[in-house]
This record gives structure tokens, sequence and C-alpha cells, in this order.
């Protein structure tokens, strides 16, 4: 096996361990602390018909409320962990096609048999990605003309008290979660090589960043 399959297939085994028993009672706790996922949906802006994909989508919460919120949209999840998708599958049934991959490298035509995506999200799972820049790269890669990547993730958390900002830092670090306070930057310079435009909001406190990159309609 290659090493980058091996490192592949290591971290698919750590997200199971961490999601095996947590997938049970995931949705009920995130609610209170991964934040600005609405406000991300919300933004999407999908007309019908368009193409929907969830990078990391995790138990399909997301997936499950875009449908919801933009009907007729046609919808696609992946994720490392075969745990968080048996509940994605639950939670969307047949109303979008999943597979199981990694972010960093999913081909989507032989995952999905499609070329490229109208709109495509990532929520919070940047801060769980160890390659976390590849995996926004390889995102926006897959965008359709016209196509937006909008990502969710904890910010920098620096408008919190010092005692409550640490905590908070040590105990995500226990589920192998770290804040990406490089990410503006990063997705700047991807925006830069790639010809997108992005448009950044941080949230209350640093609390969580939220970043839109869209492309342009024809490819120049
Ligand atoms: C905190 S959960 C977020 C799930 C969902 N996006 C949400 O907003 O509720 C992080 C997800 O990222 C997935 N993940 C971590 N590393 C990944 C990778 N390299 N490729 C695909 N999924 C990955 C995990 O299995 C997990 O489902």
């Amino acid at each position: 096996m290659s090493t980058k399959a091996n490192a592949t297939g290591n971290h698919a085994a750590l997200m199971d361990s961490v999601y095996r028993g947590q997938r049970h009672f995931y949705d009920l706790t995130r609610k209170y602390y991964l934040f600005g996922r609405d406000t991300l949906i919300d933004g999407l802006d999908a007309r019908p018909g368009m193409r929907v994909l969830e990078v990391a989508c995790g138990t399909g919460r997301n997936l499950s409320k875009i449908g919801k919120k933009w009907p007729v949209v046609r919808l696609f999840g992946l994720d490392i962990s075969e745990e968080m998708l048996k509940n994605a599958r639950k939670a969307v049934g047949d109303g979008a096609k999943l597979g199981a991959g990694d972010a960093c490298s999913f081909d989507s035509q032989q995952m999905f048999d499609e070329e490229g995506f109208e709109r495509i999200v990532l929520s919070y799972s940047l801060s769980m990605i160890p390659d976390w820049e590849t995996a926004l790269d390889h995102a926006a890669a897959q965008l359709a003309p016209g196509g937006q990547l909008h990502v969710v993730d904890f910010g920098d958390l620096s408008g919190l008290p010092g005692p409550f900002e640490r905590m908070l830092h040590a105990w995500l670090a226990k589920f192998h979660v770290r804040t990406r306070s490089a990410l503006p930057s990063v997705a700047q310079q991807i925006a830069d090589e790639r010809g997108l435009c992005l448009t950044s909001t941080r949230g209350r406190f640093g609390y969580f960043q939220l970043h839109v990159l869209k492309a342009p309609t024809t490819s120049a």
C-alpha cells in the first residue's frame, strides 16, 4: 500500500473510532456548539436542479436541511468515516448520493459520475482534516463554472475570555479538532490561484469563520 493510501486508511480508522459511539448523539449535542452551519445553508442560494455536494458530510444533518431549504437540488455527500455514513444514509435516504472517500483526493467522476458541482459545502471538517489545505484546494477544483464553495469552521476564538478560549481549545483537541487560524489566508491564496472571488465573515467572538469562494461563470 502507498504511504498516501496508508495515511488515508489510518485517518479513516481514527475518525471511525471517534464517531462509532458519538454518532448516536452527534446531532443532538453539536447544535449547541457548531454555530454558523444554518447561516451557511441559508446563504447557499441553490436553485432547482443544481448539484450540491457536502464534503465530509458526517451524519447528513446539513444535506437533509439543504434539501428542505432548497428543494429540487441534487444532493451529494462523502465522508471518510463509514460510521458517520451509516447515520447519513438514514438521514437522507434516497434523497442524496453518498460515498466513502477522502476530502483530499476523492474522484467525483468515479464516485458520483459528475464532473462539477454548483455548490460545495465544507462544514466543520477542515478542523479535523490533517492536510486541510489540500482538502480546501481539492474542493475548489470541483466547482462547476459559476459554482460556489461555502466553508464554515471554528474561528480563532480570540474574542472569548482567555481562560474560556484555552479550555475550548483543549476540549476540541480531545476530539482531534484543531482550529485553523490560517484558513482566511489560505482561502485567499487558493482564490487567487484559481481565479475565484472570496468573501469572508467572522462570527461573533471569532467563534466561527465563514468563507465563500465563487467561480466565474465561464472559464478564461
Ligand atoms: C465535525 S464532523 C462535521 C460533519 C458535518 N459536516 C457537520 O457539519 O455536522 C467532521 C466530519 O469530517 C469527516 N472527515 C474527517 N476527515 C476527513 C477526510 N479526510 N475526508 C472526508 N471526511 C473527513 C469526519 O468523519 C466527520 O464526519
